[in-house]
């Protein structure tokens, strides 16, 4: 272990132990909850996450509770957070940490349904003590900077660096206050615009600070292709129920219900379309046809009332708002 990495370590817990922000899930080591809040905050800011941490813990406190939970009930319990997918997995994992117990160690953890390397040694480290580093986007940013890496990190062999880096730093018996130091320094000094630098633990040593590049750094990921889809769907309705089936004619809103439909890629704006809807890297396009009993697949009748406990997105929103028109 080299002397420059004991020094930033000691700087950086001390900084963290000192200015850490108060937050729900600091409170605990229980792994249930910070598991919860890891995945959670991976969609969207602290404080836009609270309130849904809040209630998601008061419904389900337990691993337990959340294992014998409805998966529609979890997915209620997620509206509003985007990335469906993720409730569903809390669910699968749920089900086997109810019966196993929680896994102690991110090797383990990396084997659940939605734990992916940042999640398992995540929470491995902030409940377990494991002296593991974790990689995310604000980590990314403070050990590019500090260091003065002009790494392609999304690109897995340049981000192999980083990790190791996050991997050495953590290495000691409080990772858990090295990791959330490291996340902290992220979010509220080293920010990604207008860095508080004058603020910061590590100024003295900080290579981009030093040398006037912190707005270079880290280096910024192409832009992903947008692909445009047409979506056309056919509600089928009766005595105020609609016939909902698991989406597969997507890669995006996969297995949620929605009205049967057909699907397909396009190179071309249509000029008939009606709802625009935006998911991810998706723009899609959405015809609304008149439904016949003929296309009816595999899916169950709900009534149009309860639509939005099975199917809280914006766009299941947006087709009953075109419906009821
Ligand atoms: N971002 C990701 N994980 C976090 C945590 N545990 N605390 C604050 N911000 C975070």
């Amino acid at each position: 272990m080299s002397l420059e990495t004991k020094n930033a370590r000691r700087k950086l817990i001390t900084w963290y132990e000192e200015n850490k922000r108060a937050l729900p899930w600091r409170r605990s080591r229980d792994p249930y909850r910070i598991w919860i809040s890891e995945v959670m905050l991976q969609q969207t800011t602290v404080t836009a996450v609270i309130p849904y941490y809040e209630k998601f813990l008061t419904r389900f406190p337990t691993v337990k509770s959340l294992a014998t939970a409805s998966v529609g009930e979890v997915i209620e319990m997620w509206a509003g957070l985007g990335y469906y997918s993720r409730a569903r997995n809390l669910h699968k994992a749920a089900q086997v940490l109810a019966q196993k117990g929680f896994f102690n160690n991110a090797a383990e953890l990396l084997e659940l349904p939605g734990f992916g390397p940042y999640t398992s040694r995540a929470v491995a480290s902030l409940a377990f003590g494991e002296p593991v580093g974790v990689l995310d986007g604000n980590v990314i940013r403070v050990l590019t900077r500090y260091y003065g890496l002009k790494l392609k990190w999304w690109e897995k062999k340049e981000k192999q660096p980083l990790q190791d880096l996050s991997d050495a730093l953590a290495n000691t018996e409080k990772s858990s206050e090295v990791n959330q130091g490291l996340m902290e320094l992220g979010a509220t000094i080293c920010t990604p615009q207008r860095p508080l630098c004058l603020m910061c633990p590590w100024n003295k040593e900080c290579v981009a600070f030093n040398k006037g590049i912190t707005q270079l750094l880290p280096l910024s990921k192409p832009k992903q292709q947008f692909q445009m889809w047409n979506w056309t769907l056919n509600p089928l309705i009766k005595n105020d129920q609609i016939f909902m089936q698991p989406n597969t004619a997507t890669p995006f809103l996969k297995n949620m219900m929605f009205p049967a439909g057909k699907a397909e890629i396009t190179f071309k704006k249509p000029t008939a379309y009606d709802i625009k809807h935006g998911v991810t890297k998706y723009d899609i396009f959405i015809k609304i046809e008149k439904a016949s009993l003929k296309s009816m697949g595999p899916g169950e009748w709900v009534p149009l009332s309860q639509v939005k406990k099975i199917n809280p997105t914006s766009l299941m929103s947006k087709i009953l708002k075109f419906i009821e028109k």
